[in-house]
């Protein structure tokens, strides 16, 4: 019981074990057997009547998310508060067997033994969460769900999808095809690094999500109690919507291309009238094709005003709402979208400068991810708040300040940092404490060309975020010993996660565009020019 990831409040071993035989028979109630045998897919466990040895029942007396575990030579009985509950309950338990029930088959000869005792346990954050930004680099399907079952078995429960940005439109439109059509794809990537002779690999390089398969990804997240968060990330980073429609840019006389190199770009959307209408079809779109959508991102981040300041429509548009200045006009536009979404039950999420330029509804969830301080703010104005800083949780950062990493956009950031990372500081007041959903990664994917290099980036440091978001974080001295026993099991799954010594040979930067350069971007200087950014009068001016 010692090795378990994320560390449950309560595990106590007893002497004896039971053993599992595949094909076994589990009873209780019908939706949490289906979650029970679900997370123990390996053991191809039977729905039986009642009385099996295995059972799972509804305990009203746990909370959202809790379980509790009896385990004796006899009987596993699990209890749980919900169905997410007696999910986590089969991912304790498929720990607790030999590291083969992370493999995709039971293999013969393998002995499925639990020890006795008992486990009870329950998350301290309700949001754990990862990020993928399938729009810089798209990463198909597969990834996407595989990206779920690690999830799952780190008991994360949130998956934010980045679907947008200036380098790719990443979901079918049947409203407006060109979306997919066009602003899916690009014909080429930049290899270089900052400030470097741009260069590039002259491959075309695509992809987009059928609102079919979006459904299919909520709806197999959903079973695996992971809440998809899609994020349309507006007025800003809108260089692949303007390539399809550029009569809804600040400047709809101009060209507009999806961009085939990284940065800030200054296109942006108009934040007139039929942006919003257009807008407001596709998040409908993407609503329906999820389903059951509690959040919805509206992005809001590194917008570069200047073209609605050099226009005349826009400007009229802001002084016709009695607006000052640009940066008020980002804060109504994204308030506007914000209330389409209210209207629909759905509460908008937006990063930083979304709260700062000040013009929020209440019930608006802030990702702080300019740090710690501006949470903070967020969090006395009585926002929910997720903690997202760059340090310790934007995973395309290097682990070291070393030439044997595959190029990362800067460096260091360790699995240790993220372990001793606290969301809700132990400084901030009860009541700012209480506004801290919890803690997502960001896997920013400029350098994350596939799934091998996701891999590596979101593991172990995942682990890591698993345990300080279900434990509250920091995580204990006894965090890294049993990160190696996990380890075992990721090796099992097939995870191609960073070694903590180091890169495998193959796993290196080398010597072509994939080499790392050691200490040019440091992380906390990074921090500090991003804290310093959030206290400036024009908040929303692009950062770096
Ligand atoms: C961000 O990193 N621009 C949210």
């Amino acid at each position: 019981m010692d090795d378990l990831l994320p560390r449950p409040r309560i595990a106590d071993s007893a002497p004896g074990s039971f053993e599992f035989a595949p094909g076994a028979a589990i009873s209780g109630t019908a939706e949490l057997v289906d979650a029970v045998r679900l997370a123990l897919a390996v053991l191809d466990l039977r729905p039986a009547e009642a009385g099996a040895a295995v059972s799972v029942e509804h305990d009203a007396g746990l909370g959202a998310e809790a379980y509790a575990i009896a385990i004796t030579s006899e009987a596993v009985r699990i209890t749980a508060g919900d169905r997410a509950g007696a999910f986590y309950a089969g991912q304790t338990l498929r720990q607790l067997m030999p590291a083969e029930a992370f493999r995709s088959t039971a293999l013969p000869g393998t002995s499925w033994t639990v020890p006795c005792g008992r486990v009870e346990d329950a998350p301290e954050f309700s949001w754990r969460g990862a990020h993928m930004d399938i729009a810089r680099n798209f990463l198909p399907k597969r990834e996407v769900l595989r990206l779920i079952d690690l999830l799952a078995l780190h008991k994360l429960n949130r998956l934010h999808l980045h679907l947008v940005d200036d380098q790719g439109w990443r979901v079918e439109s049947r409203a407006f095809p060109r979306l997919h059509e066009v602003g899916s794809h690009r014909a080429q990537t930049t290899t270089s690094f900052f400030g470097e002779e741009p260069t590039f690999d002259g491959v075309p390089h695509g992809g987009y999500y059928t609102l079919t398969d979006l459904a299919e990804i909520a709806a197999y997240a959903r079973a695996r109690a992971v809440t998809v968060v899609p994020e349309i990330d507006v007025p800003g980073h809108a260089s692949a919507i303007l390539a399809a429609y550029p009569s809804l840019g600040a400047k709809p006389d101009e060209t507009y291309h999806v961009l085939d190199r990284w940065g800030i770009s200054p296109a942006i959307l108009s934040p007139l009238p039929p942006t919003v209408e257009f807008l407001t079809t596709v998040f409908d779109e993407i609503i329906k094709a999820l389903g059951d959508v509690p959040y919805f991102h509206l992005g809001g981040d590194e917008c570069v005003l200047d073209d609605w300041a050099t226009s005349a429509e826009i400007s009229a548009y802001q002084a016709e709402l009695g607006l000052e200045a640009p940066a008020d006009l980002h804060a109504w536009f994204l308030r506007r979208l914000a209330d389409v979404l209210a209207e629909r039950g759905i509460r908008a999420v937006v990063w930083d400068e979304a709260f700062v330029s000040g013009m929020l509804r209440q019930d608006t969830v802030v990702m702080p991810w300019r740090g710690e301080a501006v949470g903070r703010r967020a969090a006395a104005a009585g926002h929910d708040v997720v903690a997202t800083p760059v340090f310790p949780m934007y995973f395309d950062y290097a682990e070291a300040s070393s030439a044997e990493e595959p190029v990362g956009i800067g460096d260091a950031l360790t699995v240790a940092d993220v372990a001793a990372f606290a969301p809700a500081p132990a400084e901030w007041t009860p009541e700012e404490r209480a506004r801290m959903l919890g803690a997502q990664f960001q896997l920013w994917s400029e350098r994350i060309p596939d799934g091998r290099t996701l891999d590596y980036r979101a593991w172990p440091r995942g682990c890591a975020a698993a345990e300080i978001t279900w434990t509250g974080g920091p995580a204990e001295p006894g965090f890294l010993p049993r990160l190696d026993a996990h380890l075992v099991r990721l090796d099992a799954f097939g995870v191609e996660y960073r070694p903590p010594a180091g890169p495998r040979p193959w796993q290196r930067g080398g010597t072509g565009w994939r080499r790392h350069r050691p200490g040019v971007v440091p992380v906390h200087d990074v921090m500090k020019h991003l804290d310093e950014m959030t206290h400036s009068a024009d908040s929303t001016r692009p950062s770096m």
